[in-house]
């Protein structure tokens, strides 16, 4: 009890171990380890510009801080009595130092500031891996896209044949939803980026610090002002874990699509021998086996971002020890995004596309009808309603007789006292040219598919470029607090 430099003060009693285990952050404190002695380092440089502890002994600190850091967290004795991983490094601090100089470290500052400080510095890393997958992945889907901007597949609506598409437009729809998860991350990642640190307890200190110094050495690139704010809020967690469980949901549906178009019903894409297992039991099954473990990963993101509500909703001000059970649910939810990314990168770069396969959908089950019904109104000066009617009429009858629609829709137009050319009822049908004239902004046309792409790919270098910025200024301000 004695060395115990929390609980000796003010406790006559150490608690059971069961009780120090239920209740010590240390099994995931390793997460924070390295943030924590960046922001001791950084909080003990201002304590010394200040004035407020001495500079030789701030000094010493410093330097054993680092030492510690190197020697690595598997070097310190992770008591669970000492509750974290930040009065582990002070104890472990005070052993090397004696208590007159490392006992000074903590001056003007509290736990609670100081681990809403460390998970910051941590989370702002890991977000950035996280876009810099993303952007690998989206150019990726780029280059794809760009391949087959001419390779013909059908569209669906209700999984069922709508209209005449490109793989390299239904690729670029991956792009879109996939550019707005890096928009989501790149926009949370200001309100990650804030320092906490000299909030204190709850309600600051009287001692002179500085915020603003220590803020811009941790490379923050703002102020939590309020300081019971400051140590209370975890919405920045939230906002992370929310946008984590949309970018989810995105890959969730590649992860669908994949397994959907591999199946032999459809048959237009297969997966790697890397991604897919076997049966142990039916020698000639490739099930989607990566896919499917993506998919259900993926669906704990969001079973973690309820429990964070869950945990934050209705806690009173300021800090409350149930903020500490947070944090897991977070790591958590990084790791799965992280190796998830990496698993649907390595499935699109080695997807094999059936082209034949996929021309030979587009062109059956009167996926060009739409296309028939605005050439009757081009043509012929009639409603788009009469000639949705008009072509409906077709395709019953041409699926009643185990017909193509070019050999019933001459007769029924006679009929309704309409002409329209052969040649441009075959033009109608026919699916390149289907996919050709639908070239507004958007569209699935060659031309403009291919103008869509080079803008995706201007963006997409600027938030490259974003991330690189940020990333480096992280690694400038590691090099100088360990200098
Ligand atoms: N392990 C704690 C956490 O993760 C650190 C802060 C402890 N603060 C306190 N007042 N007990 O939240």
């Amino acid at each position: 009890m004695r060395d115990n430099i929390l609980r000796r003060g003010r406790f006559s009693k150490t608690p059971e171990e069961k009780v120090m285990k239920y209740t010590t952050s240390l099994d995931y404190d390793k997460e924070i380890f390295e943030s924590d002695i960046l922001c001791s380092i950084a909080h003990t440089k201002m304590l010394i510009e200040r004035g407020i502890i001495p500079e030789e002994e701030g000094k010493k600190i410093i330097e054993e801080l680092k030492k510690i850091l190197e020697e690595g967290i598997e070097a310190l004795d992770l008591d669970p009595s000492l509750e974290d991983i930040h009065m582990v490094i002070e104890r472990e601090l005070i052993g090397r130092l004696g208590e007159d100089v490392a006992g000074k470290m903590h001056t003007g500052r509290s736990r609670n500031d100081q681990v809403a400080t460390d998970i910051r510095i941590a989370l702002r890393e890991k977000v950035l891996l996280i876009l810099k997958k993303l952007i690998d992945l989206e150019k990726t889907l780029l280059s794809l896209a760009e391949y087959h901007r001419e390779t013909l597949f059908v569209g669906y609506t209700h999984l069922q044949h709508a209209q005449p598409t490109t793989y390299g437009h239904h690729l670029l729809s991956y792009v879109s939803m996939l550019e707005r998860d890096i928009q989501r991350l790149l926009e949370g990642y200001k309100r990650i980026n804030i320092s906490p640190l000299g909030c204190g307890a709850m309600a600051t200190t009287g001692f002179n610090i500085d915020r603003e110094r220590t803020m811009e050495l941790l490379g923050f690139e703002g102020l939590i002002e309020n300081s019971m704010d400051g140590v209370s809020t975890r919405d920045f967690i939230l906002e992370t874990m929310a946008a984590l469980s949309i970018l989810g949901t995105n890959l969730s549906k590649i992860c669908e699509e994949l397994i959907l178009f591999s199946t032999y019903e459809f048959r237009v894409v297969e997966l790697s021998d890397v991604y897919t297992s076997t049966s142990s039991i039916m020698p000639q099954k490739k099930n989607p086996d990566v896919a499917e473990i993506a998919r259900a990963k993926l669906s704990t993101l969001n079973g973690n971002l309820i429990t964070v509500l869950t945990i934050l909703k209705a806690l009173p001000n300021t800090y409350n020890r149930d903020l500490q059970e947070v944090t897991p649910y977070l790591w958590q939810s990084v790791y799965t995004v992280l190796d998830t990314l990496d698993m649907i990168e390595g499935m699109i770069k080695t997807l094999k596309i059936n082209m034949e396969r996929m021309r030979e959908l587009v062109g059956s089950n009167y996926s060009t009808a739409t296309e028939l019904a605005d050439t009757l109104v081009r043509e012929c000066n009639i409603s788009f309603r009469s000639a949705h009617g008009i072509v409906g009429e077709a395709v019953r009858r041409a699926i009643e007789e185990g017909k193509d629609l070019a050999d019933v829709i001459e007769e029924i137009l006679e009929r309704y006292n309409l002409k329209l050319e052969r040649e441009k009822i075959e033009r109608a049908l026919d699916p390149m040219e289907n996919v050709k004239v639908r070239k507004v902004i958007g569209g699935p046309a060659p031309e403009e598919v291919r103008r869509a792409i080079r803008s995706f790919y201007t963006r997409v270098e600027d938030y490259e470029k974003d991330v690189e910025n940020k990333l480096k200024k992280i690694k400038d301000v590691k090099k100088r607090l360990l200098e």
